[in-house]
């Protein structure tokens, strides 16, 4: 019987453990998780709360387990150095050891990277190490159109846009000093204009196979409005593109994902066995990256696992042994839409230890838990996105409406963004980027 370690108690584990499950009649599963996921909790053999970081926490878990591998959810364990303690214990993981993970946690590595190998895609950049030349840079070289990113995983909340968290040069500068001031570096580049989406892949290190793209919404209202959060729900098409992009765009972020995964064995001598997940972003000029992830993303997992026809499992054992390319990855032609519910005021103030309700799923419907605390008397909010409801059917406008009832079932002090899926957004998107590549 096989058995698997999940590291993280979020709904993208909690999709990641029902697809494990759903692909083999005796799969033996184990949580490490930071609170009771009550959707994890019903799958798992054993669920262990603990710090997911903490690496005798998971020595201590995985000597006693012995797993045939192990899946780390977010990227913190993967940066705290999990897989690289796992394989010393003789224990594959589903995720790159620390240093090929640098690829997530230090944008500057990435950026270098890609100049280095003179792959397409980075937009204008410098890495500055101290003041000299910034405001230059900012104002003649960018033409005060500028992003200012602190180099290193902040969770997402590392980098300021202007126009959208800075206003001007001045506040631009005072950003990059404050990175400064902390990292000893800033990484400032070019603010790409663009539809952004995110490309999965599962790597074994020389074969790269796509998973189907999404799009993302980080915007906390309506009409991607407001502050930005760890993504607010997703969609992706029947049809495995997206209404914006077209096959050549889709084509291009391969490429550069499959160039990178090169650069990267090269520069570090090791092979990016996981998940590779590449931020970019389809612009008048072709498909820049926005940025690489080393795990699965959260939603997105949520939108593509669910649709997953080949085997997961089988997947995982081929990926770690080095043969996805005896794999074929086929994928349902479903749409799917997800709408995450979060707690009032979130991300800024958000409501925590209210009780919420969860009423019955319509057909074509998964709700997939996040920031829930199961209790004896029921289902509280911890803070942050609490649960996602995923739609699918046999177009967006189906699955956008099957999503949007589930959300509207859950009762409690929470909100969602009714706009992510619905064709008024969608045709927005698709005509901003004509716009712009007119
Ligand atoms: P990251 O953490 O690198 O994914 O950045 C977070 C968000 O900042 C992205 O999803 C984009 O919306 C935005 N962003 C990052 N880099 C750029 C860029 N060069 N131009 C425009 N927006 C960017
Ligand atoms: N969807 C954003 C992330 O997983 O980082």
């Amino acid at each position: 019987m096989p058995k698997v370690i999940i590291i993280g108690n979020g709904a993208r584990e909690h999709v990641i453990a029902e697809t494990l499950k759903n692909s083999t009649s005796n799969l033996d599963l184990f949580i490490l998780g930071e609170a009771k996921n009550p959707g994890l909790f019903s799958l798992a053999s054993e669920y262990k709360i603990g710090k997911t970081t903490d690496l005798e926490v998971i020595r201590e878990f995985s000597t006693r387990i012995q797993p045939d591998f192990v899946i780390p959810g977010p990227e913190a364990p993967i940066d705290a150095g999990a897989v690289d303690l796992l394989l010393e214990m003789g224990i594959p993981s589903i995720a790159p050891i620390k240093t090929v993970a640098r690829l997530e946690s230090s944008k500057s590595f990435t950026r270098d990277l890609l100049q280095k190998y003179g792959i397409q895609g980075n937009p204008k950049f410098r890495v500055f190490f101290g003041n000299q030349g910034l405001e230059s840079y900012l104002k003649n070289e960018l033409a005060e159109q500028f992003v200012i990113k602190a180099d290193g995983l902040q969770g997402g909340k590392g980098v300021k846009v202007v126009g959208d968290h800075l206003k001007n040069i001045e506040e631009g500068l005072n950003y990059a000093k404050e990175c400064l001031n902390k990292d000893g570096r800033v990484v400032v580049e070019e603010k790409l204009l663009g539809q952004e989406f995110s490309l999965m892949s599962f790597t074994d290190g020389t074969t790269i196979l796509d998973m189907i793209p999404v799009q993302d919404h980080k915007r906390a209202y309506v009409n991607d409005q407001g502050p930005n959060t760890g993504g607010m729900g997703s969609y992706s098409d029947a049809n495995h593109l997206l209404p914006f992009l077209t096959p050549q765009d889709l084509a291009m972020a391969n490429e550069i994902t499959i160039q990178v995964s090169k650069a990267l064995h090269k520069e570090t001598k090791t092979p990016f066995k996981g998940i590779i997940y590449g931020g970019f972003i389809a612009t008048k000029n072709g498909i820049k990256l926005i940025e690489y992830n080393a795990r699965f993303g959260d939603p997105e997992a949520m939108n593509v696992l669910p649709l997953l026809k080949t085997n997961f499992i089988e997947i995982c054992q081929a990926l770690i042994k080095g043969e996805l390319s005896g794999l074929k990855l086929e994928f349902k032609k479903q749409a799917s839409v997800c709408k995450y519910v979060v707690p009032q005021g979130y991300p800024d103030n958000p409501t925590k230890n209210e009780k919420i309700e969860l009423k019955s799923m319509p057909e074509n419907a998964k709700a997939y838990f996040a920031s829930i605390d199961q209790r004896a008397d029921g289902l509280y909010l911890m803070g942050s996105r609490a649960i996602a409801l995923v739609g699918f059917g046999n177009s967006l406008p189906e699955a956008e409406q099957v999503a949007q009832k589930a959300a509207l079932s859950i009762k409690g002090p929470v909100f969602f963004r009714e706009d992510i899926g619905t064709e008024k957004l969608i045709k927005q998107k698709i005509k901003a980027l004509q716009e712009l590549r007119a």
